[in-house]
């Protein structure tokens, strides 16, 4: 013991970091090489790439994709460049994202109203709008991967990702909705259901779900980390349950205040079977996929959200800022912190500009 006091008392190397302070991460010999100059390593555009710590690839983009049950396309006035597509033109524009390097797309409905109900019933029926879309794109492009959104606000009529009774969210009645619904999204043909409901305990659920109906294949990506935002509003017009949602969806979705409670919805997930996990919003929790990826190592997912994505535009459309400038930068900004993949409403043309370069 007295060894041990002595020892921590001993005056440390100067380049050794104190126990206190956070440790230094590259330069521990910062000083030892006088004649650096960092800029020769940004000198020119070959330097640059060649000592470039990350990358973005088409490969890490994820599209979002707003479904209609019409024909043509109908833009979202929230969200400049983005369409709701009718199952006439979906094949063709996936087919397009693909074909730009794209691997995978999530599918999100955007439903009448008058199939919404307390019970959001229309999310377990095998012929609803994405289970009829998931079968098309399936059939016709088997090599793009199809993600389908597990929870119920797109067919509850309050708005809200679980059922509500007595103004409270029930979470176990939920589940065993997730759970069908989920069974029918896999008979359509889906490659991944994420579900992104935050209940309690609905990964390990819709896991075995799933492996008991022989869906075994079928990989979970959950929105491990999704919290109670803001940013969401454009969605919720796109997919038409803004103006529905009675109340907010604070008692399930994550406080903005808290990462350490993030570390323990990740490892749940992961515990309950979660093949990948998501970080939603993205660009203002980058701290927490840092934190995720470096404590877990697992596939870790970025949502650039539907408002992130209108204020990029909104900024872009008014000349304010560089739109291609900024779109790449900020996706850039995803894998620093992290993030394998990203999804984004701008994969299209961040596809593009990247094969342009
Ligand atoms: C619904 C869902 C939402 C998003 C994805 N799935 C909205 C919400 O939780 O209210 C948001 C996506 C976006 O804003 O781009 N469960």
């Amino acid at each position: 013991m007295a060894d041990l006091i002595r020892k921590s008392a001993a005056p440390l190397h100067p380049l050794v970091p104190r126990e206190t302070e956070t440790p230094a991460r590259a330069p521990a010999a910062l000083g030892a090489f006088p004649q650096l100059r960092m800029r020769r390593n940004r000198s020119a555009a070959w330097v640059r790439r060649m000592v470039a710590e990350n990358r973005l690839g088409t490969e890490d983009l994820i599209w979002p994709v707003f479904v209609h049950d019409g024909s043509g396309r109908q833009a979202v006035e929230s969200m400049p460049g983005v369409d709701r597509l009718g199952l006439d033109c979906l094949v063709d524009s996936i087919g397009a994202a693909g074909a730009l390097g794209i691997g995978a797309v999530a599918l999100f409905p955007y439903t009448e109203q008058a199939l919404k109900s307390p019970d959001a019933r229309e999310a377990v029926n095998p012929g609803n709008l994405i289970c009829r879309a998931v079968r098309e794109v399936k059939r016709a492009l088997p090599d793009i991967g199809v993600i389908c959104d597990v929870a119920l606000d797109p067919y509850n009529s309050d708005g809200h990702d679980g059922l509500l009774r007595d103004g409270r969210i029930l979470n176990d009645e939920t589940v065993e909705m997730l759970c069908r619904q989920a069974l029918v999204q896999a008979e359509a043909g889906c490659d991944v259901v994420a579900p992104s409901d935050m209940m309690d305990g609905r990964i390990g659920a819709v896991r075995q779900a799933l492996d008991a109906a022989g869906f075994d294949g079928v990989t979970i990506i959950a929105y491990a980390a999704k919290y109670a935002s803001c940013f969401y509003g454009p969605f919720r017009e796109a997919v038409g349950s803004g103006s529905r949602l009675v109340g907010d969806k604070k008692t399930y979705q994550m406080d903005p205040a808290n990462s350490d409670e993030a570390l323990r919805e990740v490892a749940l997930d992961l515990q309950e079977g979660a093949d990948m996990v998501m970080i939603k919003p993205g660009m203002p929790y980058l701290d927490v996929i840092q934190r995720v990826k470096e404590t877990f190592a697992v596939p870790t997912l970025a949502y650039q959200v539907s408002g992130e994505y209108a204020m990029l535009k909104a900024a872009a459309l008014n000349g304010w800022l560089d739109n291609d400038r900024a779109l790449l930068e900020s996706l850039t900004a995803f894998k620093r912190a992290g993030a394998d993949a990203v999804l984004t409403y701008a994969a299209v043309e961040a596809a593009e500009l990247l094969n342009k370069t």
